[in-house]
């Protein structure tokens, strides 16, 4: 076998033309959404005033393993795709371990994650269904600077509720939206009536997740032929990040590499449930026994000491019921926690899939988080971002436990994005003034008490 190369790019043909549906192979289902008036199940027509129609099709979908990427998706994903799977020779090197390291790079466009291959989606098929604006949430500003590149290219007006602690620390991401042509509003607002009644219980709220998409949200709602559009959690927001799976898939097998461990961070469950689908759908099928890792922030340590049950997705109980793995959506992360990956809650596949034993999860304290950024900044070249920071912290962990043991494990963990907008927070590392915070029981028990109660009936 050749000696493998520093980056394996695939060609524009091998691209996959499909995407993987997790959902179709998994042995139990995610349940479904719960409407919280009638506490059935959500039919589609309940979700179409919020979503698009095709988006809320391939919500539901349970039946086809692999669904087509439409040609149009599939030209918009070539400016930037495939994106390269790197073998990690100079942090190995580094590390001076056996294991053998790989990363899926997502950070070759300019919105810097992997977040553009589900806005890409989502637009298309708004502009299909004739839609005329779109409304969506950002946390740390990947996915609303993705998502005003994929608005700006098929030619749809956007508005993005940034959590405002973001916006402040965080000002050019607003100029990167901004020159694509998304409107940046920074949450919560007094342009809706979820955020001024957040605002007025709380005035010196920096905001959350939580009630940036209660905002995007009633937006939606109350303006004609408008949708809301997520970037994480959803089973379509995973469907459409499968891309980076099926494009590992086929690096691996072309140079018949074999991942030990497959890595990767979690917030809302997006890109960790697209990188691990074709794997983990192996695993489900008793063909391998990979070992899958998902990697959170100690300050947000969703599936590490949350609970799996029925909660809202947002701060203003807007959402259908979702069971998932939640620290209650009341829950506000830590304003000094800048590593991003602060959803409260977590994506239901993910959620299901480590429910059921299909991997484990570890929370990592960003000051952890920022040395192993740093020491791959000084040796592979690559500024990570922080979230995807969480996964490297984990493969390098790992790494160096082959050190100890002698084994060559293959390594192979997901490089979400690069760190750019991400300066604030390397300047307080190394500065010396960045501090880690582990939420108290206490601390936990106050966002759980804003879990609905009924839960209880399920
Ligand atoms: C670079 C990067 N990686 C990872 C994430 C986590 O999101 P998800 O869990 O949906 O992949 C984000 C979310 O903002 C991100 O920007």
């Amino acid at each position: 076998m050749a000696r493998i190369p520093y980056k394996i790019y695939l060609s524009e043909d091998e691209m996959p033309k499909r995407w993987y549906n997790l959902k179709a192979v998994m042995k139990e289902l995610p349940t479904p959404f719960i409407h919280p008036a009638t506490l059935k199940p959500c039919t589609a027509e309940d979700l179409h005033p919020v979503f698009c129609k095709e988006l809320v099709d391939q919500e539901f979908n349970t039946t086809d393993q692999y669904i087509d990427i439409p040609e149009e998706i599939t030209e918009y994903y070539k400016t930037y795709r495939p994106s390269p799977l790197v073998r990690a020779y100079s942090l190995e090197k580094m590390l001076d371990t056996p294991a053998e390291i790989y990363y899926k790079f997502e950070g070759t466009n300019t919105s810097g994650s992997h977040k553009l291959n589900s806005a890409a989606a989502q637009v298309y098929y708004a502009k299909k269904q004739g839609l005329t604006s779109l409304t969506t949430e950002t946390g740390a500003g990947q996915w609303g600077t993705a998502l005003s590149m994929a608005c700006a290219y098929f030619n749809i007006p956007l508005k993005v509720y940034m959590v405002k602690i973001s916006s402040q620390q965080k000002p050019y991401r607003k100029a990167v939206i901004e020159t694509y042509g998304g409107k940046v509003i920074p949450s919560p607002s007094d342009t809706t009536e979820i955020g001024r009644k957040i605002l007025a219980e709380n005035p010196g709220t920096g905001g959350s997740l939580g009630c940036a998409i209660s905002e995007a949200m009633e937006v939606a709602l109350k303006t004609e032929n408008c949708r809301y559009v997520l970037g994480s959690v959803l089973d379509h927001v995973l469907l459409h990040q499968s891309i980076i799976g099926e494009e590992t898939r086929i690096a691996c097998e072309k140079y018949d590499i074999n991942p030990d461990i497959l890595i990767g961070c979690v917030g809302g469950g997006s890109n960790f449930g697209g990188l691990i689908a074709p794997f983990v759908g192996d695993k489900i099928a008793g063909k391998n026994n990979m070992r899958i890792i998902a990697v959170e922030p100690a300050s947000c340590p969703t599936l590490t000491r949350g609970k799996y049950a029925f909660d809202f997705g947002d701060t203003g109980k807007m959402t259908p019921l979702i069971r998932m793995y939640t620290l209650g959506s009341g829950f506000i992360p830590s304003p000094n926690h800048s590593g991003g990956l602060r959803y409260h809650g977590m994506s239901p596949i993910v959620s299901k899939l480590y429910h059921d034993g299909y991997f484990e999860a570890r929370a990592e304290e960003q000051s952890k988080i920022f040395d192993a950024a740093t020491m791959f900044s000084r040796s592979e070249g690559i500024l990570p971002a922080p979230e995807s920071s969480h996964a490297l912290k984990v493969a390098i962990d790992e790494a160096l436990r082959c050190k100890e043991s002698g084994e060559k494990k293959t390594i192979l963990f997901g490089l979400t994005g690069t760190g750019y907008f991400d300066l604030a927070a390397y300047m307080s590392y190394n500065d010396g003034t960045m501090t880690d915070y582990i939420p108290s029981d206490t601390d936990l028990e106050k966002g759980f008490a804003s879990l609905p109660e009924v839960q209880v009936r399920f």
